[in-house]
């Protein structure tokens, strides 16, 4: 099938804030132990507690910003749990995920020495649903109040002389939920409250989100906006991406038939229409686009692997999660204007992870791959993309191609696109208009043979990307063929 893809690159919409491409990593089945954190004396070769192969690998992938603790586990996360001595550390049960003891050994310095040698900002999540207005703005005196005061003493006697530089700090996660369950004119003057306490000290400039909306509770995002907007500089949306039915049973990670695909990529479409209207509503109260919208929990979310535990949320990751996460990272590029943050569910072992790990073992996930491709458009302009594309799937619900672009500072364009049909290929003419005649043109592509194809410890490399050649560029005109679920990355200058 034949699709046309027009890119202006001599006209430059919004940066593409670096924040999309964000993770997230929750006190969660094996994300956090085990997944990052082995502590000082285990055998697994580890930085300072944290396993050195993790942490190279997402050193690699340029992560700009981390939340933590969660997700639902920071509605129950007191903070105070998780400083001093590691063994005089307090053991809770963490209740949400699986009911396992929570040894509190990766706390606050953990987290901020991990972030210290990602390179990644942090990004907090306060606990509104069990936590006091005192202990969330304690925990904000601790982390970067460089004077003389309770929290900063104890935050030196307990080995950090300097504060840290906090950027992001969320009030409370899905508090329609697990975050208690509460009404969004509630939730507005709570958090109206307890972020007057979140102080920034010594300029250490804070940028606070408030809980946003499920999926498309617009009523949750019109009534956040009208009580609260002037308090917050971001507001969130959570939604996944799931095949099937949330609690009667979300469809295999692995083993799923083309009718699986097709909805997989129609969902995962839908992510634009959410954008589109929570973006809509906020546009009203804030027309120049001072509030973020924050995506800050998206990703598919399929049934757990056989014979895992239930609370782990440990799933496989194959090419059709790879096309999932070109498409929404597109969704997301697409909306820079108003989309100021996106994290991944979640980094390692969790949901769609980057990395997978089994005692001293690791591979990479498609996914992983894709953040690696896409890390070209982190700060880059957004560059206005025309896309004429036939339909796919059952009911051709679904454009077969989908795509993004954007120019970086020196001039050079990257185009990214993805073709979502599970059979077919896509032959796409690509006019990238306003560019000199003399150019170059490379390509990446990420793909694979089969549907289910993914990486294990065994055959960690069978989905891998490699160079795309499948094109003939003339000047800043180009044929492209791309094959069936595929994602493809192409650098011109
Ligand atoms: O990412 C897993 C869970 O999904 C998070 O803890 C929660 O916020 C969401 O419902």
């Amino acid at each position: 099938m034949k699709h046309n893809v027009t890119v202006n690159t001599d006209q430059q919409e919004a940066v593409i804030s670096r924040h999309i491409y964000g993770h997230f990593a929750e006190h969660l089945g094996r994300c956090i132990y085990e997944g990052l954190w082995v502590g000082e004396d285990s055998s697994i070769p580890n930085t300072n507690g944290i396993r050195t192969d993790v942490l190279k690998a997402l050193q690699n992938i340029n992560i700009p910003v981390l939340r933590w603790p969660g997700g639902c586990f920071a509605d129950e996360y007191h903070w105070k749990d998780g400083i001093g001595p590691r063994e005089e550390r307090k053991r809770m049960v963490n209740t949400h995920w699986g009911g396992v003891v929570e040894n509190n050994h990766f706390g606050t310095h953990e987290f901020l020495m991990l972030c210290e040698m990602l390179g990644t900002e942090p990004y907090i999540c306060g606990n509104v649903g069990s936590g006091s207005v005192q202990e969330m703005s304690e925990w904000v005196e601790y982390m970067t109040f460089d004077g003389e005061s309770p929290m900063a003493d104890r935050r030196r006697e307990n080995g950090r002389r300097d504060p840290w530089n906090v950027t992001y700090f969320g009030v409370g996660n899905e508090s329609w939920g697990c975050g208690g369950h509460m009404r969004p004119e509630f939730y507005a003057d709570l958090y109206r409250q307890y972020q007057t306490y979140v102080r920034e000290y010594d300029g250490n400039r804070l940028y606070k989100i408030a809980g946003g909306a499920n999926v498309d509770d617009y009523r949750w995002t019109e009534v956040l906006m009208r009580e609260a907007a002037p308090f917050m500089d971001g507001l969130s949306l959570h939604y996944y991406t799931i095949p099937g039915d949330f609690w009667k049973g979300k469809g295999s990670a692995l083993d799923f038939d083309k009718a699986e695909w097709d909805i997989t990529m129609e969902r995962a479409l839908h992510m634009d229409t959410l954008i589109s209207r929570h973006r809509a509503i906020m546009d009203s109260y804030d027309p120049e686009e001072k509030v973020g919208l924050i995506v800050d929990e998206w990703g598919t979310w399929f049934d757990v692997e056989p014979g895992t535990n239930p609370g782990f949320l440990y799933q496989q990751n194959t090419i059709r999660d790879a096309v999932v996460a070109g498409v929404t990272l597109n969704i997301f590029n697409r909306h820079a204007g108003r989309v100021h943050m996106a994290n991944i569910a979640q980094m390692v072992n969790v949901l769609q992870a980057m990395v997978h790990t089994e005692e001293e073992k690791m591979f990479l996930t498609p996914t992983y791959h894709v953040f690696h491709m896409y890390q070209v458009h982190q700060d880059a302009a957004l560059l206005p993309l025309h896309l004429d594309s036939d339909m796919s799937g059952e009911n051709r619900a679904y454009p077969q191609v989908h795509g993004s672009a954007s120019k970086q500072d020196d001039g050079t364009v990257h185009v990214s696109l993805c073709n979502l049909d599970m059979e077919e290929d896509a032959d796409v003419t690509l006019d990238m208009r306003g560019l000199p005649d003399e150019v170059t043109w490379n390509g990446t592509i990420l793909t694979a043979e089969h549907k289910h194809d993914h990486n294990t410890f065994e055959d960690p490399e069978r989905v891998q990307p490699e160079a795309f050649q499948d094109y003939k560029a003339d000047g800043g005109a180009a044929e492209l063929r791309l094959p069936p679920m595929s994602v493809v990355v192409l650098d011109i200058s």
